[in-house]
């Protein structure tokens, strides 16, 4: 966990400075720092190896001109296109040119970059937390030492340190949620999952957790869920969290629900071998679920919320359920299922009507549904489907602010044809290579309950094959969901929710 701290004369004792440089490499705050280097950054600039481009990180050992043994400049791009965006990059940038490092990384902010100033540090922060992430934890000897101080070099303002404080407590929920989906399938059981829970609500005196095993389920009828789990030893969990906080607005309790497949082979219906390893990360949209509402309470954000983790591992076996199996959901919809590798939308099936029940008046889940859904937007954004567009629009909205980028996707009653069963009242996939994405979407709906309601697919930003590029710059899970839930709580904390 990296400290930050706000202080003029920071620079003191750390180990490295940074600056951002725009491109081309110019300006006030920049020339500053050259006349104490000389002009070094000037030659670098003639020679082209200072670009400012967006992503650069470039690190310069210095000799006592300056308050620390070394320097990075982290390009933001073009100065007039400079955003959140571009500083989150150039922060990550930076702390990975330190990996090797680590310990005190000491900001020096640009005062005419065209953002103000608050927000400029909180996207630097943000960034150097999440490019200070590795996930080698497994390696006898990992060699990258993450950032243990960030220090805005700048006199303490209330804004900029509620911002800064924001943003750090944001981005290490997230590398958390990141940590969850890079633990192994043999380490992250359901049950393993429920503990980490548990752990979380012990940080916090707003935060309650509750477990549920296959024999509560069954008492509740949850027959979607329990069929996704009874293939594996490791048994399936519904973790239920509660975030009451006083002093919250009456008659807003926002429920979310997450996808937690800890471990998805497609059961019967067995996937390929090529990338299933990947598929320890189909619990993603749960460990988004369980860090966004330990985001929200670690800030303090006045706003009820229920949370469930739906848990299971879904495997093949003499125990597995089966194609052609019916099953009957808590809600009383029966469901036939002809394809076991589509057990998202069972165990959401389950946890959505729980989450409904339990007083949830705005739902919202968060899951790894379909691979399409990968194919269509690829790893930058999720689809958001929702019931109404108000909701969907406040997600959206939270989603351009937070960083966790989604976009709309259509639900159709005309698509419910397509996942009527001759026997059951719905099936849980088509037969038609068509629509996948919303096809799921639109029955996960006939679990949703009355109210607003928004599914979020994020099988491509959840969890990455390679570096994006940007300021998420390793493989492996990217904490998608917690940054969005912590927007969308200030979001809602701060008016009426449609
Ligand atoms: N977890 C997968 C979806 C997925 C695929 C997430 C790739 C991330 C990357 C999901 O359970 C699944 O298998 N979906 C099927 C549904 C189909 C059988 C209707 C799919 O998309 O192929
Ligand atoms: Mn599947
Ligand atoms: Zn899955």
């Amino acid at each position: 966990m990296a400290t930050v701290e706000i202080a003029p004369t920071g620079a003191a004792g750390a180990d490295a400075l940074a600056l951002t440089v725009t491109q081309p490499p110019r300006g006030d705050s920049l020339r500053a720092v050259d006349d104490r280097l000389g002009g070094r950054l000037a030659r670098l600039g003639e020679s082209g190896e200072l670009r400012g481009e967006r992503g650069e990180a470039l690190l310069l050992h210095l000799d006592g001109e300056l308050e620390a043994p070394r320097l990075v400049a982290a390009g933001v791009g073009p100065r007039d296109e400079v955003d959140p965006d571009a500083l989150r990059t150039a922060g990550a940038a930076a702390a990975q040119a330190l990996s090797r490092v680590g310990g005190t990384l000491v900001w020096l902010l640009d005062e005419s970059l065209p953002l103000p100033l608050p927000e400029q540090a909180a996207a630097l922060v943000e960034g150097a937390i999440l490019g200070s992430y590795s996930p080698g934890r497994w390696k006898a000897a990992d060699e990258t030492s993450p950032l243990e101080r960030i220090v805005i070099g700048h006199a303490d303002e209330p804004a900029l340190r509620q911002a800064v404080e924001r943003a750090a407590i944001v981005a290490e929920h997230a590398n958390r949620a990141r940590d969850l989906a890079n633990m192994p399938p043999n380490e992250l059981t359901p049950a393993a999952l429920a503990e980490r829970a548990q752990e979380l609500a012990a940080e916090h005196e707003h935060l309650r957790v509750e477990v549920l095993g296959p024999s509560e389920m069954r008492e509740l009828g949850m027959g979607a869920l329990l069929a996704v789990g009874q293939g594996s030893r490791n048994e399936p969990r519904l973790v239920i969290l509660r975030y009451e906080p006083p002093e919250a607005p009456a008659g807003l309790v926002l429920g979310l629900v997450g996808k937690s497949i800890t471990f998805d082979a497609g059961g019967l219906s067995l996937k390929a071998p090529q990338g299933m390893q990947d598929m320890k990360g189909d619990m993603s949209g749960g460990a988004g679920t369980l860090y966004g509402t330990g985001a929200l309470a670690a800030l303090g954000t006045p706003v009820r919320a229920i949370a469930a983790l739906a848990a299971a591992e879904n495997l093949p076996g003499g125990a597995a359920f089966r194609p052609g199996d019916i099953l009957r959901s808590a809600s009383g919809k029966t469901i036939e299922v002809v394809n076991t590798d589509a057990e998202g939308r069972l165990v959401l099936a389950d946890a959505l009507w729980y989450v409904r029940r339990a007083g949830a008046t705005h739902l919202l889940d968060l899951a790894t549904l379909t691979g399409a859904m990968e194919l269509a937007l690829g790893d930058l954004y999720g689809g958001v489907f929702a019931n109404d567009d108000a909701w969907r629009d406040r997600i959206v909205e939270a989603g351009r602010r937070s960083g966790d980028l989604v976009w709309p996707f259509p639900l159709h009653p005309r698509f419910r044809r397509y996942i009527d069963s001759a026997f059951a009242d719905l099936k849980n996939s088509s037969s038609l290579r068509q629509a996948s994405p919303a096809l799921a979407a639109e029955f996960l709906h006939e679990f949703a309950g009355d109210g607003p309601w928004a599914h979020v697919d994020m099988a491509g930003p959840a969890f990455l094959e390679r570096s994006r590029g940007d300021y998420l710059r390793v493989p492996g899970g990217t904490g998608f969901g917690v940054r969005l839930i912590a927007e969308l709580g200030r979001s809602l904390a701060g008016g009426p929710a449609s």
